[in-house]
C-alpha cells in the first residue's frame, strides 16, 4: 500500500512537469540559506565566540551579546543542522565545517563577499534598472574585495615567479595591490628587488603593509595610498610593473591611455604584465561583468583581444593571452616596452 502510494506521488510530480527547474531553484534555494547563515555566523560573532572552546546557550548570549536566548538556541541548532557546530547537549562547540571557517580568512571574506555585494546586485538590481542609484562596491567593499582576490593568488603566483626568473627585475610596481600579496611573491622571487604597491584603498593599504611585514620583506618595499591614474614616472624606473584585477575598474575609453602612462614608468625592455577575468560566455563572467557595469563610473570586463589590441595601441609589445586556470576566464597578458 506504501510503495503504491509513493508510486502514485512519484507520478504526480513527474506529471507536474516542470521538475527540473522545481529541483532546481530547491538546490540554489537551499545554497541561499546556507550562504546567508554560514555569513549569519559569522557577522553575528557566534562561530568566534566557539573558537575559545564549548560554552552553554546563556554563556554564548552574554559573549556575542544576544537578548533572545530562545532564538540563539534556535538559530545554533540551526547551525548544527549545517554541520558548523555541535551541540553535546549542554554545551556549544565549533564543528569540523565551523573550524574551518574561523580559520580561513579567504573563507570569511568569500561569506561576506557572496552574501553581501554579489548577491545584493541583484537584490537590488530593480532600483539600479530603474536608474535610481548606482553601486558603491568597488569604492566601499575595496577591503573585502581585497581579500576575495587572494582566491586568485596561486593561479597569478605561477606566472609571477615565472615573470620574475625571466625578467630578473630590480625594481617592481604593483598597481592596485589589494593585500599586497603579488607584491610579496615578486620580492620573495627576486631577492633584492625593491618593490612598490599603490592602491587607493585604506584597509587594501594596511593589509598589504601587513603582508609584506608578516612576510619579512618591509625594509624592501612601500605601499603608498594612490590611484593608479595619478602615478608619475619615478626618477628609477621599473623593470616590471603589475596590474593585477584592476584593469576593468578603468573606462573602457581611457584604458590605452592608462596602459601608456604604466608603459611610462617601465625601463625599455621592461614588462607590463596584465592579470584579469575576462569576458567570456561563463556564467561567473558575464556576473562579474553586470556587477561592474552596475558600480558608479563605467566599469565593465574587457574582452582579451581587445585588451592585447590597447596594450599595443599604448606602444607596448604584447604577447598573446594566457589562459591562467582550466574553466576559469582568468588571462594574463605581459607587454613590453620596446628598447
Ligand atoms: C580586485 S582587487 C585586486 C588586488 C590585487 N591586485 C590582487 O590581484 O589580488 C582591486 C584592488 O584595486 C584597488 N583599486 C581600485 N581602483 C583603484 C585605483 N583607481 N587606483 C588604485 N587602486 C585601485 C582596490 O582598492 C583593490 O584593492
Amino acid at each position: 500500500m506504501a510503495r503504491l502510494s509513493r508510486a502514485r506521488t512519484l507520478l504526480a510530480l513527474l506529471r507536474a512537469g516542470n521538475l527540473r527547474a522545481r529541483l532546481r531553484v530547491t538546490r540554489d534555494g537551499q545554497a541561499a540559506i546556507r550562504l546567508g547563515l554560514g555569513a549569519a555566523a559569522l557577522d553575528t560573532g557566534v562561530l568566534d565566540a566557539l573558537a575559545g572552546g564549548p560554552v552553554t546557550t546563556a554563556e554564548l548570549a552574554r559573549r556575542v551579546g544576544a537578548v533572545e536566548e530562545e532564538l540563539l538556541a534556535a538559530f545554533l541548532r540551526v547551525l548544527a543542522a549545517a554541520g558548523l557546530v555541535h551541540d553535546d547537549g549542554v554545551r556549544w562547540s565549533l564543528a569540523a565545517g565551523g573550524r574551518a571557517v574561523v580559520g580561513d580568512d579567504l573563507v570569511r571574506a568569500s561569506y561576506e563577499a557572496f552574501a553581501g555585494f554579489h548577491t545584493g546586485l541583484y537584490r537590488d538590481l530593480g532600483t539600479v534598472l530603474a536608474g535610481w542609484s548606482r553601486r558603491r562596491d568597488v569604492v566601499e567593499r575595496g577591503g573585502v574585495i581585497a581579500r576575495v582576490s587572494a582566491a586568485f593568488e596561486p593561479f597569478v603566483d605561477a606566472v609571477l615567479r615565472e615573470t620574475v626568473t625571466a625578467g630578473a627585475p630590480r625594481r617592481v610596481l604593483d598597481v592596485g595591490c589589494g593585500a599586497g600579496l603579488q607584491l610579496a611573491t615578486m620580492l620573495a622571487a627576486a631577492p633584492g628587488a625593491e618593490g612598490v604597491g599603490v592602491d587607493t584603498d585604506e584597509d587594501a593599504v594596511a593589509l598589504a603593509r601587513r603582508t609584506l611585514a608578516d612576510r619579512g620583506l618591509a625594509g624592501r618595499a612601500r605601499v603608498l595610498r594612490a590611484d593608479l591614474r595619478d602615478l608619475v614616472a619615478e626618477e628609477t624606473p621599473f623593470d616590471l610593473v603589475l596590474l593585477a584585477n584592476i584593469v576593468y575598474y578603468v573606462p573602457v575609453g581611457e584604458r590605452v591611455a592608462l596602459l601608456r602612462s604604466l608603459a611610462e614608468l617601465l625601463v625599455p625592455g621592461g614588462t607590463l604584465l596584465v592579470v584579469t577575468t575576462a569576458a567570456t560566455p561563463q556564467l561567473v563572467s558575464r556576473h562579474f561583468d553586470l556587477l561592474l557595469r552596475a558600480q558608479e563610473g563605467a566599469m565593465e570586463l574587457p574582452d582579451a583581444d581587445v585588451l592585447v589590441g590597447q596594450l599595443r595601441e599604448a606602444g607596448l609589445d604584447p604577447a598573446e593571452p594566457r589562459r591562467m586556470a582550466p574553466g576559469t576566464p582568468l588571462v594574463a597578458v605581459s607587454a613590453v616596452r620596446p628598447g
